[in-house]
């Protein structure tokens, strides 16, 4: 009964002053009550609702629950057609201000259809208040993700893993959750032993000024050659280990000088794609290994194997265990990621971790979080952890994508070489005649980096997907240019009309929207589901559902744009009636495209 209650209240007063609601969200509640209240012993069954993306006269969108709840009376021995139920749904349906009408049809369709007036308060709203979030209860949740490795190539995989991993933080911003994004850098190990060793021959002075290493990667080889083949250097390197490990000064510093080589070379990316996030590697847990290694084995969990000293994730000792202590003595990324997670639950008080990080190491984090459970670090029912996985990128061949002479493809040239491109399709259509030099230099970073963080996100990210400039480049389809195309033609119309439309309150004093062309309310009816979609992106971790609704509210827009006169013209070409109810939608979908735009990173300009 206190539901129902509840309920009303907020289909009532509540919901006129706020709408910040996803609309599926809110549908389910109503018609999860209205099969309560037709049927008390069906109350624990929640509502199945699904927008309806055929004709319009099938509703916006459909509750789905007749058929099910028709099988479960037939196994009760109650015979009920599933029409008869839908009538009774229908019936017993709490009054909602976002309703119009319930229509039941066929053998027990629901079909629900929207309601105008609501449509239009939304909107309005929308244009005076800008687009906010849809309400959902805040958490405290930890992306891990990017987390290249000191002196080796920051690769693809860490490129998907930056791209993916910084939408879902601003994402999870949007929504109003406390975010934490972590650089989880390879800063630890024992490859630091010889890096250090071989910077002390290479440059003695590197206490008193920072070394000029100009490539890292070199450097790491130079120094593995030296180990493989010398003996002595490999004993001084051993012990560098152990320097830097009990944090004797010198060697503290060659680390820090080795890693803010590689540091200056990850940021210029992180600018250049405009990421956020804050560097905490594994040397950050160096203590905390040593404590939770300690809370490990006080608690039993702890295993000798061959002198190595292993834990099984499941009590039962199925899978692979993993190795906590080598039999070195030393830790391994299985050590630094329980000892990561237990301070990402126990200290920073995260109740949602997401790591970004390829398919490949989907046992490793599958260990992990089961030997978080076991070990009490982690309690499923108030903590979520999520092990956001990828696919590979391919190159246009199919094959692991390389260079041609077959190297890693180095970032920083991936992205100089999506410069090229971009700026050749700009000259193309002769934009460089048109942009200010300033503008041309927008518009081409805009389309590349737009591009390259689109096509990751585009594909649902469990699968592979080739680079293919040509391809993320072309105008038509679901790509950035078309959309970024799309979205600077919508804001040239208001520019176009000879008015002023940057003070929209001001215009939405004056004039009204109405919704009287079918496909007005089409366009609008599908800026509506944005709500729907970030939760569904949210819940899944899937961006692809974004891209997806940011192609289609273009889509819907061009459907409009060629039907609706936005600003009609006389035969001289003047303009002589502007409906500024239509250009209301017009901004409304830019606003909404725009927050879109933001979350998948792209920049929206103005003119391209
Ligand atoms: N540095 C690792 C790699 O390049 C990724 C680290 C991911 N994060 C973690 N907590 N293990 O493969």
């Amino acid at each position: 009964k206190k539901s129902i209650l509840s309920l009303q209240s907020q289909t009532t007063s509540e919901m006129h002053d706020d709408d910040t609601f996803a609309i599926t969200e809110h549908l389910e509640k109503v018609f999860t009550q209205a099969i309560a209240t037709a049927y008390p012993r069906f109350s624990n069954v929640p509502a199945i609702i699904a927008a309806v993306n055929a004709s319009p006269k099938f509703g916006d969108y459909q509750c789905n629950n007749a058929m099910g709840l028709s099988k479960k009376m037939k196994d009760e021995g109650i015979n009920k057609s599933p029409r008869d139920i839908g009538l009774e749904i229908q019936r017993c349906c709490p009054a909602s201000p976002i309703i119009e009408k319930i229509e039941v049809a066929g053998p027990g369709f629901v079909n629900i259809f929207l309601s105008k007036e609501f449509a239009v308060s939304s909107l309005t709203r929308m244009l005076r208040e800008g687009v906010k979030p849809p309400k959902v209860p805040r958490k405290r949740i930890l992306v891990d993700f990017s987390s290249p490795n000191i002196a080796k190539q920051m690769h693809v995989g860490h490129l998907r893993s930056t791209i993916i991993g910084e939408s879902i933080s601003r994402l999870l911003e949007f929504l109003q959750h406390d975010v934490i994004r972590i650089n989880h850098l390879g800063d630890w190990g024992t490859q630091f032993g010889m890096l250090i060793a071989h910077l002390e021959d290479r440059f003695p002075n590197f206490l008193n000024e920072s070394p000029p290493i100009g490539d890292l990667q070199e450097f790491y080889k130079e120094s593995k050659k030296r180990f493989d083949a010398d003996e002595s250097f490999k004993k001084r390197a051993y012990n560098r280990v152990v320097t830097l490990q009990s944090g004797e000064p010198a060697a503290t510093k060659a680390w820090q000088q080795i890693c803010d080589v590689s540091r200056k070379e990850f940021q210029k990316i992180y600018d250049r794609l405009d990421v956020t996030i804050q560097e905490r590697g594994e040397s950050y847990y160096q203590s905390r290994m040593l404590t939770v290694v300690e809370f490990l084995r006080n608690k039993g969990l702890l295993e000798l194997d061959d002198g190595r000293e292993i834990m099984w994730p499941d009590v039962n000792k199925s899978g692979i265990p993993l190795t906590i202590v080598k039999s070195d003595g030393g830790f391994t990324y299985d050590t630094s990621d329980m000892a990561a997670i237990r301070c990402r639950l126990e200290e920073d008080l995260a109740t949602w971790l997401i790591y970004v990080v390829d398919a490949g190491q989907s046992t490793h984090f599958h260990g992990i979080f089961k030997a978080a459970e076991r070990a009490g670090i982690l309690n499923p029912n108030i903590h979520r952890v999520d092990h956001v996985q990828f696919g590979v990128v391919l190159g246009e061949d199919g094959k692991k994508f390389k260079t041609r002479s077959g190297d890693t493809v180095k970032l920083s040239d991936l992205l100089d070489e999506g410069l090229k491109y971009s700026l050749k399709q700009l000259q193309e259509r002769g934009r460089d005649q048109i942009l200010t030099p300033n503008e041309l230099v927008e518009a081409q970073e805009a389309v590349a980096y737009g591009c390259i963080k689109y096509t990751d996100l585009c594909h649902n990210r469990i699968s592979d997907y080739i680079f293919s400039f040509d391809k993320m480049l072309d105008d038509r389809g679901n790509t950035a240019v078309y959309l970024l195309y799309t979205y600077t033609r919508i804001c040239s119309i208001a520019r176009n009309s000879g008015e002023d439309f940057s003070n929209l309150a001001e215009i939405l004093d004056k004039f009204q929207i109405v919704l009287e062309h079918e496909k007005e309310w089409k366009l609008v009816k599908t800026l509506l589901k944005l709500h729907d979609v970030l939760m569904k992106c949210a819940n899944g971790l899937f961006l692809h559902f974004l891209c997806e609704f940011c192609y289609e509210v273009c889509t819907v827009f061009a459907e409009f744009y060629d039907n609706c006169y936005c600003i009609e013209k006389n035969k001289a070409g003047e303009i002589c009636k502007i409906n500024h109810s239509r250009i209301l939608i017009c901004e409304a979908t830019a606003a909404v495209l725009r927050t879109c735009f933001h979350i998948l990173g792209l920049k929206p300009v103005a003119k391209i």
